[in-house]
């Protein structure tokens, strides 16, 4: 069996759905359910034996030990971090325990799980870790994409949190041997994400009748991969992925805000026509930017194709299909995210007025 950390929010939850679709082995999955994990994510897994899931925090070492003890994992795939950008701007204490101080407290506890296992079962062992593109920092709209060489360039409080735990993982492999893997993936979208980033947040307040806020000119770059692709991935590395290495994972799909936006509107007009006979391009409108924005990501995901044998199975165009047809059959999803404390947010990063039109 494997150990999931963060499996109840959006890529996490995912990750558990395909793995449980794709194979038989269990799957302990640890959450702390902060604001961004859901249980509603996995109700389809009501009643199934293989799935267990336990309310907990990656930086519980006695906790984690625990679960080690009793599952004996041959694994731990570790999602759990605070991930939203502009959270970390308005307050980056989270990230730091979470991203930082929980990544270590769950190397430390995996590193004494591992080195007691007897030597075919430690030889077998794997702590995956998952990261982000972010860590590498902005790209010029004509320089090579990332490469795992990449030198490491964080510029958000969040990236910077990300940055320190490869950098753990990086040394808990080089000091003691654990047996690690990282990947570094770009900007996932799909079912279940969560609507305070860029494409969930568009369908949701364009449905609502809501601005669509674009943050500064809108041209900033970001590489597009369908989750369940980096879900395959993450399958595809822990099953043959060379210890102490990093791969890179990425959609091979560089795409503007602006064209992500326009491409939305354009989809939602064709499958939900706005009752009032307008577009839904008339509800975007431009904001102040985000601090520190970063340009432009871009990752070169040819090290996973050359050694792996990966490639993304879908396009940005079957993706962005499928994701807005989830939403529009999810309308009872949609409402239970909405949330108090999501409204809270929403005030708080587009001010009150946020509710309404764009011009
Ligand atoms: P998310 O915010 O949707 O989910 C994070 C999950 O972790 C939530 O379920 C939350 O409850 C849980 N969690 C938070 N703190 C915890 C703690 N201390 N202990 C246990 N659980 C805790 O994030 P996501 O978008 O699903 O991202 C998952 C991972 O993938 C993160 O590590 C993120 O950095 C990385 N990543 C995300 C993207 C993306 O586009 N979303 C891209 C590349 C990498
Ligand atoms: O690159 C991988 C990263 O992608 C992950 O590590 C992060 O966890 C994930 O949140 C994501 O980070 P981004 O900052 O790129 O994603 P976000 O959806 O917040 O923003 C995408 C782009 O859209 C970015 O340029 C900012 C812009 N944006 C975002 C929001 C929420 C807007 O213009 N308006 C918005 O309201």
């Amino acid at each position: 069996m494997i150990l999931i950390t963060g499996g109840a929010g959006f890529i996490g939850s995912n990750f558990v759905l395909d793995w449980l679709a794709a194979g038989t082995e269990p799957v302990v999955n640890l959450d702390k359910l902060t604001y961004a994990g859901n249980l509603a994510n996995l109700a389809s897994l009501q009643g199934d034996a293989r799935h267990t899931f336990v309310q907990g925090d990656i930086g519980d070492r006695a906790l984690i030990e625990r679960l080690l003890a009793e599952h004996r994992p041959r694994a731990i795939v570790n999602f759990a971090a605070e991930s939203h950008v502009d959270r970390s701007i308005h307050g980056a204490e989270d990230f730091i325990a979470t991203n930082i101080v929980g990544t270590f407290r769950l190397l430390e506890a995996a590193r004494g799980h591992w080195s007691q296992l007897p030597s075919d079962e430690k030889t077998a062992f794997r702590f995956l870790h998952v990261s982000t593109d972010e860590v590498y920092g902005s790209l010029a709209p004509d320089a090579p994409a990332f490469t795992e060489e990449h030198v490491y360039e964080p510029n958000s409080p969040y990236s910077a949190s990300k940055a320190a735990s490869d950098h753990l993982v990086r040394a808990w492999h080089h000091t003691h041997g654990l047996p690690v893997l990282t990947t570094n993936c770009s900007n996932n979208y799909g079912p279940y994400h969560f609507p305070e980033k860029l494409i969930p947040l568009m369908i949701v307040n364009a449905l609502a009748g809501k601005a669509l806020p674009i943050y500064g000119d809108g041209r900033q770059v970001r590489d597009w991969l369908y989750v369940s692709d980096h879900c395959s991935a993450i399958r595809r590395v822990l099953e043959a992925g060379r210890p102490g290495e990093v791969y890179n994972i990425g959609g091979w799909n560089e795409k503007t805000n602006l064209e992500i936006v326009h491409t939305l509107c354009e989809l939602l007009d064709e499958l939900q026509p706005c009752a009032n006979g307008q577009s839904y391009r008339s509800q975007i409108t431009h904001v102040t930017d985000r601090p520190g924005h970063d340009r432009r990501y871009a990752i070169d995901a040819r090290k996973i194709e050359r050694e792996l044998g990966w490639r993304p199975a879908e396009t940005f165009d079957t993706g962005i299909r499928k994701t807005i047809e989830w939403y529009l059959a999810h309308p009872d999803w949609v409402a239970s995210v909405q949330s108090g404390a999501y409204r809270d947010w929403v005030a708080a990063q587009y001010g009150a007025g946020a509710a309404e039109r764009g011009a």
